[in-house]
């Protein structure tokens, strides 16, 4: 067993992926597991969609014809990053919530003027390795900027390292309609504490659309099958790291949207009567059983900025592409 050595206090990323670490993540995905499969209707926390396989899946899904919310994002951020980059300020310290795509930063960072360039980015990120690995490409693209990557759970209380100058205003960056994933009572404490976070600065979050279910559905039921494999994918994790006895093939991915609650819900579905063994404890579904692994929440533009007024952001800015498909939001956090 290799020994653990605790990080350096200002060594990046905060915490290494060690044996332990992965141990942790195990137990822990081990026990959300069981007690989601023990629930009526079964669940399982969508977080645990992102073992290797499934991040390449997921990259696979942002490039997908039918999946619109990726390209409309980056044409949204392409097509306004200057006047984004004039709510942002100067002197920023940027924090990005989830997997920093680079992409999507970059084209923040490039409509800056060096002399007004957000000093420091704090990508956080569950995955340690990843994290690390986007930060050291981003540190060639960008020698002046600090990048210090951060390994937690953003929907977990964390502390982050304290501003670097006293003129540091803190700028969140939620990019990807991440928030749908939550539920509406979640997303409300997550933009609650966000807004205590960001105090003296904002938040510049994308957020899905409600629009014609019928391209909703094209969405998340791609052709090529990428997003049932993605879904899948969770069964086949379950079978690597915890010894569960899943056949892939004995499940059905559905996606559907369901108006009510603007949200589209993703199911694995058993195709017959089946038992699965988790960790040694036995599972039976029935034909048409299904587990519930995620839900993506739409919203209105004047819904979201509800949300955001009510968790105790002012809302700025929205913008959108031509079609009204994706929205991007400037929040004002309340002052220092
Ligand atoms: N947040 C995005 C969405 O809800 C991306 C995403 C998360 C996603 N999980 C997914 C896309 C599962 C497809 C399938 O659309």
């Amino acid at each position: 067993m290799r020994s653990y050595i605790p990080a350096q206090a200002d060594a990046a990323p905060l915490f290494d992926s060690t044996e332990l670490d992965s141990q942790s993540a195990r137990a822990a995905f081990a026990q959300d597991l069981l007690s989601g499969l023990k629930r009526t209707p079964r669940t399982v926390p969508a977080k645990y969609f992102y073992d290797a396989a499934g991040s390449a899946l997921f990259d696979q899904i942002c490039e997908l014809p039918e999946y619109y919310p990726t390209r409309t994002e980056l044409k949204i951020l392409a097509d306004f990053a200057p006047q984004m980059a004039a709510q942002i300020g100067p002197d920023a310290e940027l924090i990005e919530f989830g997997a920093g795509s680079l992409t999507k930063v970059r084209l923040l960072l490039d409509a800056f003027e060096t002399i007004n360039a957000p000093t420091c980015y704090l990508p956080i990120d569950i995955s340690g390795e990843h994290l690390e690995n986007a930060a050291q490409r981003l540190r060639t693209l960008y020698p002046r900027l600090n990048v210090k990557p951060v390994v937690a759970d953003y929907m977990q209380p964390m502390s982050l390292p304290a501003t670097e100058s006293p003129r540091g205003r803190r700028v969140g960056f939620f990019p990807g309609s991440t928030i749908g994933n939550m539920e509406p009572d979640e997303a409300l404490s997550f933009l609650h504490s966000a807004a205590e976070m960001l105090r003296g600065g904002g938040l510049l979050i994308g957020v899905d659309l409600v629009k014609d279910p019928a391209r909703l559905h094209a969405a998340y039921n791609d052709a090529q099958g990428v997003t049932a494999a993605f879904n899948l994918n969770m069964l086949r994790r379950a079978n690597l790291e915890l010894d569960a006895s899943f056949n892939p093939a004995g499940f059905n991915h559905y996606a559907y949207y369901n108006p009510i609650l603007q949200r589209i819900e993703m199911h694995l579905i058993s195709k017959r009567d089946q038992t699965v063994s988790v960790m040694g404890q036995r599972f039976s579904f029935r034909e048409g059983e299904t587990i519930h692994t995620e839900n993506s929440h739409k919203y209105t533009i004047d819904g979201f900025r509800n949300l955001a007024v009510q968790a105790g952001f002012r809302a700025g800015p929205t913008w959108t592409d031509a079609e009204n498909l994706f929205s991007v939001h400037w929040l004002h956090a309340p002052a220092a």
